[in-house]
């Protein structure tokens, strides 16, 4: 298990990358995608995440968003989220967070030196103009939305299979894991691409690799430590005199 290496380690580091997915999230309430209660057993992808869904019936789709947008604000971070904003206190510049989530959780918590490389749920995009923009309040939320600038209608602000990720934003993951002294991996099932590459290339660039994940995934065998638990104990363990 390596618990106390991995804790001297990320005490020592001072250029820590770290990836969220789903699994982070999950102790809040919020479900996963491939776990055996995970959306996608209950939801085709090919008719809620992809573009072709959104053109064929962007109502369907506006209504599943405008669901899990509902579900996403109802939730609260947990202690996870917040030991690893607690960490990036701690760390300062040499810290990026990067997400797979789109659940806002993250920055609530109060994480900042963050990159959401799969958007945000409780965003707009304007489909004429490309203006981003905060959905009403889900109490208040009717979709589609409409852009506060030029009145076409908004999309969900969140990156769709075979949508390409927000400009930038895996550029700047890349570096961060490219340059780690340490990577801490949590919640993913690390099957997505490109974000499942961060955590072999900081392998493959000398960093030392954390996992914290109930179950064992394809990043498993490549990680110096393999926590097989929950985000929550598995911060806690490594981290949680952080306060
Ligand atoms: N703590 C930590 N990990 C957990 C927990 C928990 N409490 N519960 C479940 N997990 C793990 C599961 O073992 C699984 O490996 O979280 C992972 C969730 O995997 P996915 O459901 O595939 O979610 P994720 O890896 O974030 O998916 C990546 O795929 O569908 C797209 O865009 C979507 O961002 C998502 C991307």
């Amino acid at each position: 298990m390596n618990l106390e290496a991995a804790r001297k380690r990320l005490w020592e580091a001072r250029r820590v990358a770290v990836l969220t997915g789903a699994g982070i999230s999950q102790p809040s309430g919020i479900p996963t995608f491939r776990d055996a209660a995970g959306l996608w057993k209950d939801f085709d992808i090919e008719e809620y995440a992809t573009p072709a869904a959104y053109a064929r019936d962007p109502q369907k789709v506006w209504e599943w968003y405008a669901w899990r947008y509902q579900n996403v604000m109802q939730a609260q971070p947990n202690r996870a989220h917040t030991l690893l904003a607690l960490l990036e206190q701690r760390i300062g510049e040499g810290f990026l967070l990067v997400t797979q989530n789109v659940d806002s959780l993250h920055s609530r918590a109060g994480s900042q030196r963050l990159v959401e490389l799969h958007g945000n749920i409780a965003r707009g995009r304007c489909e004429r103009c490309g203006e981003r923009f905060p959905l009403p309040d889900p109490a208040h939320f009717v979709p589609p939305p409409y852009c506060p600038s030029c009145k076409a209608r908004g999309r969900p602000d969140v990156v769709w299979f075979g949508e390409l990720l927000p400009e930038g934003a895996f550029e700047q993951a890349l570096w961060a894991f490219a340059e780690a002294e340490v990577a801490l991996v949590i919640g993913t099932s690390a099957e997505v691409e490109p974000a499942a590459s961060l955590g072999r290339l900081a392998h493959s660039s000398g960093a030392y690799l954390i996992e914290i994940n109930p179950n064992p995934t394809p990043l498993s065998s490549q990680a110096d430590c393999s926590l097989r638990m929950g985000a929550v104990e598995g911060m806690e363990a490594l981290v949680g005199d952080l306060g």
